[in-house]
């Protein structure tokens, strides 16, 4: 079976995709810094997969540990998570995330190049469209990038579209997510921002640990059904396995690709709510609050090319993505 390195598989999306990729019969291999992550997440990615992780702390930037990682495993794929997210820091850093975030990045393609590894899955962001000009929004709408972070992201695509044309030998799986959320049914993995959120989904899950007060909901006068922001929220296991359907496309059929993983359902944040309450069985106490500056109407994706070329479906509706949210955050605060 394929042997695959996972940057940043110690995080969010990246430990969800290690568990679907083991499943799926792949042999792999994590590389984490740590800096937005717990190493205690490989044992818990040992007890769900029940078999030992192999992990190596250590950083993208670092070309040299990098050739190390590389002169002792023959890979034949890399899916790349390791980055910053966080674009309100983005706007703060934007040295930092270019370095993080692009210079990571080419400094692990310049590798791989001198490896022969030549396939890659890469974490991009639906945040590349900018304000959309048409809903749902397809793969060739128009590229706006707003922020520091997703103008890296667009970046980092560019880079591997301008590596294919260098040399056909690559192919690529550029995956733009919409809006992740839940956790791994096991309970024992998720989204764990050590700061105060600035996403809603771990914002609510932090009010309903009482961590938080109140949700501030964002403005009720936009053009929406309830006048809250609408968006395309996707259950984490269903994004995990887009990442395996794309990586077997590049591996059998050595397809490049850029897809949306997207439900092409919008919620809004007050449908959002009411599903957490429902699902930790609370009240959640909100306030309106004045817009947070940046954000827009409703923005969902269209799902059929994911589906078309890689049979890609999200499965797992909202509820499923609140009790899941909330079974990880109430088990974890009573650990
Ligand atoms: C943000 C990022 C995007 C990223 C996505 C998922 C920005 C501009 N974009 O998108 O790059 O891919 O998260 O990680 O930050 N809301 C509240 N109260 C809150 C938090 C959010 O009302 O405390 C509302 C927002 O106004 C919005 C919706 O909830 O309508 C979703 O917000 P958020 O989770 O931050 O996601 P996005 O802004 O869509």
């Amino acid at each position: 079976m394929a042997k695959i390195l996972l940057t940043g598989g110690a995080g969010y999306i990246g430990s969800h995709t290690y568990v679907e990729l083991i499943a799926s019969g792949y042999e792999v291999v994590i590389l984490d810094n740590f800096s937005n992550s717990h190493p205690s997440v490989l044992d818990r990615l040992e007890v769900i997969t029940g078999a030992p992780v192999i992990a190596l702390e250590g950083d993208v930037l670092d070309a040299n540990f990098i050739k190390d990682v590389f002169a002792e495993h023959t890979f034949d794929a890399v899916v790349h998570f390791a980055a910053k997210k966080a674009v309100g820091e983005s706007v703060e850093q934007p040295l930092d995330y270019f370095q993080t975030n692009c210079v990571g990045f080419s400094t692990l393609l310049g590798v791989m190049k001198d490896a022969g590894v030549r396939r890659v899955v890469f974490s991009s962001t639906a945040t590349v469209y900018g304000v959309p000009d048409i809903l749902p929004l397809p793969e060739n709408h128009a590229t706006r990038p707003e922020s520091p972070y997703a103008v890296n992201k667009l970046v980092c695509e560019n880079l591997l579209k301008q590596l294919k044309t260098s040399d056909d030998t690559w192919s690529y799986g550029i995956l733009r997510y919409f809006n992740p959320a839940g956790a791994h049914p096991s309970s024992l993995i998720g989204e764990d921002p050590n700061d105060i959120p600035n996403n809603l989904m771990p914002y609510i899950a932090k009010v309903a640990t009482g961590e938080l007060a109140r949700l501030r909901v964002f403005g009720d006068d936009y053009d929406t059904p309830d006048g809250t922001g609408v968006r395309d929220y996707i259950h984490v296991v269903d994004l995990a396995k887009g990442h395996v359907q794309s990586l077997r496309k590049l591996i059998e059929q050595d397809e490049s690709h850029v897809v949306n993983l997207s439900t092409g359902i919008g919620y809004s944040v007050m449908d959002m709510l009411k599903s957490y309450q429902a699902a930790c069985g609370k009240k959640l106490e909100y306030e309106i609050v004045g817009r947070r500056a940046g954000d827009i109407d409703g923005f969902w994706g269209d799902p059929s090319l994911a589906r078309d070329l890689l049979g890609f479906k999200a499965e797992r509706g909202l509820d499923d993505m609140c009790k899941t949210s909330w079974n990880w955050v109430s088990r974890r605060k009573n650990n």
